[in-house]
């Protein structure tokens, strides 16, 4: 992971695959663009306002359920253990974990966002007296080890925020087969999941009426113009987000409106009118399918807790000794 590189060719090798992946992207007959991209510092920030959207519930939904639950999480959790969270964000859900567990001693937030980890480690350390907070800056996806000196002690994993319905099917059994390897064998792993509903609050949730989401999506041009040298007009691309209800997907788009051409990384592309960038899935699963995801990737689904109206799950899995 980037995190083993001195910090100025922690950047170089980031921009160079940013390069990489958008001329990839964007030289596909359906263009794309991954979206982990969407977390530079302003697109998180964004993403702080999306969770404070009243139509996007699934923060405050997954936030109540972890208030209602964390006493029976809390309840298997061992001295010393070590808190690893995939894709942290800002760690505000992680303080009901720590508050409810002072026998965690160290939390390992790992992100994309050098700025969201950088502030949750002030944040936590400040709040959290005795917790040393060892963040890991890079690609959840590619993380192999914990840092070696933790490795005699409990570890628990904790992937909130419905963060593993960016990922398909297919490479959601990889993602969780990969935190299984490295939390280890008798590691739990608590997993946040948005569940299917009716799709209008599906679409109202990822179509925000103050346009925080159209914001979100386009910053990745605007990304890609700051660091990438592009010449992308914002203002001749708009947001889209559709859901496919046999599928159970929500997809985000950039959709061009007029036929034009944009140069990112040293190549120039073409964009029709009504040509669209496929920017994020956002696939939403029932409570058996998420368990059975998470068997085929060698974990053992226990517990699982919901609402009341049924919006999002809380999955707890063990890892066989
Ligand atoms: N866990 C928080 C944030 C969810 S937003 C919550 O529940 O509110 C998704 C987070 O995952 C962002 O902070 C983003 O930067 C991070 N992320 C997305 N893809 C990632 C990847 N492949 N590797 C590491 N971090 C990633
Ligand atoms: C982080 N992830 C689970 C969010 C989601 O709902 O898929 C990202 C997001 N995209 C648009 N709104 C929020």
């Amino acid at each position: 992971m980037d995190q083993e590189l001195p910090p100025d060719n922690v950047a170089a090798s980031g921009e160079r695959r940013f390069a990489t992946d958008i001329r990839a992207g964007l030289s596909h007959a359906q263009k794309s663009i991954p979206c982990h991209y969407f977390y530079d510092e302003p697109g998180s920030l964004l993403f702080e306002q999306i969770t404070q959207l009243d139509e996007y519930y699934p923060s405050r939904t997954e936030t109540g359920i972890l208030q209602a639950c964390v006493s029976e999480i809390a309840a298997g959790v061992r001295e010393g253990t070590v808190l690893v969270e995939f894709g942290s964000g800002s760690s505000v859900k992680t303080d009901l974990i720590l508050a409810a567990c002072p026998e965690i001693r160290v939390y390992i937030p790992i992100d994309v966002s050098t700025t969201m980890l950088d502030s949750a480690k002030r944040r936590l350390e400040t709040k959290f007296l005795t917790l040393a907070v060892e963040p890991l800056v890079g690609d959840f996806t590619s993380q192999t080890a914990l840092p070696r000196h933790l490795s005699q002690r409990p570890r628990l994993g904790f992937f909130p925020g419905s963060t593993i319905g960016n990922f398909g099917h297919e490479p959601a059994v990889a993602l969780l087969a990969g935190f299984r390897a490295l939390l280890g064998p008798r590691s739990r792993l608590i997993v946040g999941a948005d569940l299917r509903k009716s799709p209008e609050i599906l679409v109202a949730a990822y179509n925000d009426a103050a346009g925080v989401t159209a914001a979100f999506n386009l910053n990745l041009l605007g990304r890609i113009n700051r660091e990438l040298g592009g010449t992308f007009d914002l203002s001749a691309f708009r947001h889209d987000a559709t859901y496919d209800v046999a599928a159970g997907r929500i997809d985000m788009w950039l959709v061009s409106m007029r036929d034009q051409s944009a140069t990112a990384a040293g190549q120039t592309f073409q964009f029709a009118n009504g040509e669209r960038i496929h920017t994020e899935i956002s696939q939403k699963y029932s409570i058996e399918e998420l368990r059975r995801l998470a068997s085929r990737a060698g974990w053992k689904p226990d517990k699982v807790w919901t609402d009341q109206q049924g919006l999002f799950s809380v999955h707890e899995l063990h890892s066989p000794a």
